[in-house]
């Protein structure tokens, strides 16, 4: 089992490890750093994301390694469109209910939790130690950080980054684009777009 990764970032290396901790076989990047650009930490960079589109055939699936949800969920968009197998990479120690639903190209790092019937929209990242409880609705290109808590019944817009060790109250609506600063505790909704920070969290 060969899977290609697209972007050859530090984000690129969980990917590629937590992969093979899953039971892929073979791990290769593309980025468009390459030919300049020939590994990632263990891995290869084998080519540029147009020689990627070229060579799908080679792989039995494809991740996208891009922190920047904006340009991951573009790439996982353009990658779907092309007709790439994108299957959610999840660390066998991370605890994703049988009832809860992930989108496609998402990936779950080593510890994390995701509870019954939470929903994930494409390209999201649950990070390594994060939480995700009961009921949630994360839309398309979500990063939660590690070790970061979203208690349950909590909806998280399009592209929007909760930081490292915040956490959410329960019923909480997060819009879309919204940055949540680490350590912040989100207690109210928070309007698309902003940035908030504290205990508990308020806009920069
Ligand atoms: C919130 C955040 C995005 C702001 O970044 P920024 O716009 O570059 O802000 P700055 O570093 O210039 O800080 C601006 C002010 O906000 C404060 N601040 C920044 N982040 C804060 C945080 N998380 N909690 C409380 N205050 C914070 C700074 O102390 C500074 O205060 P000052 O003006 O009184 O000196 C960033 O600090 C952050 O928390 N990012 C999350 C990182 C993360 O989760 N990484 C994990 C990757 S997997």
């Amino acid at each position: 089992m060969k899977l290609a990764i697209l972007g050859a970032s530090g984000h690129g290396k969980v990917v590629a490890d937590t992969a093979l901790q899953a039971g892929w076989q073979e791990v290769a990047f593309f980025d468009d750093a390459w030919p300049e650009l020939t590994e990632n930490g263990a891995w290869p960079v084998v080519g540029d994301s147009r020689l990627l589109l070229d060579r799908l055939a080679e792989f039995d699936g494809v991740a996208v390694g891009i922190g920047n949800n904006r340009i991951r969920l573009a790439k996982v968009r353009e990658l779907m469109a092309a007709g790439a197998a994108m299957p959610s990479i999840v660390h066998p120690s991370a605890v994703v209910s049988p009832l809860a639903k992930l989108g496609t190209g998402c990936v779950i790092f080593a510890g994390a939790v995701i509870q019954v019937d939470s929903q994930l929209g494409h390209a999201c990242i649950v990070n390594t130690n994060a939480s995700v409880d009961h009921d949630c609705q994360l839309a398309d290109g979500v990063h939660i950080c590690p070790g970061t808590a979203v208690a349950g019944l909590v909806t998280i817009g399009e592209g929007s980054w909760i930081g490292i060790g915040a956490s959410i109250k329960q019923l909480v609506q997060v819009g879309s684009d919204v940055t949540v600063g680490a350590g912040a505790a989100v207690v109210t909704d928070i309007a698309d777009g902003q940035t908030v920070v504290g205990v508990p969290a308020k806009p920069l």
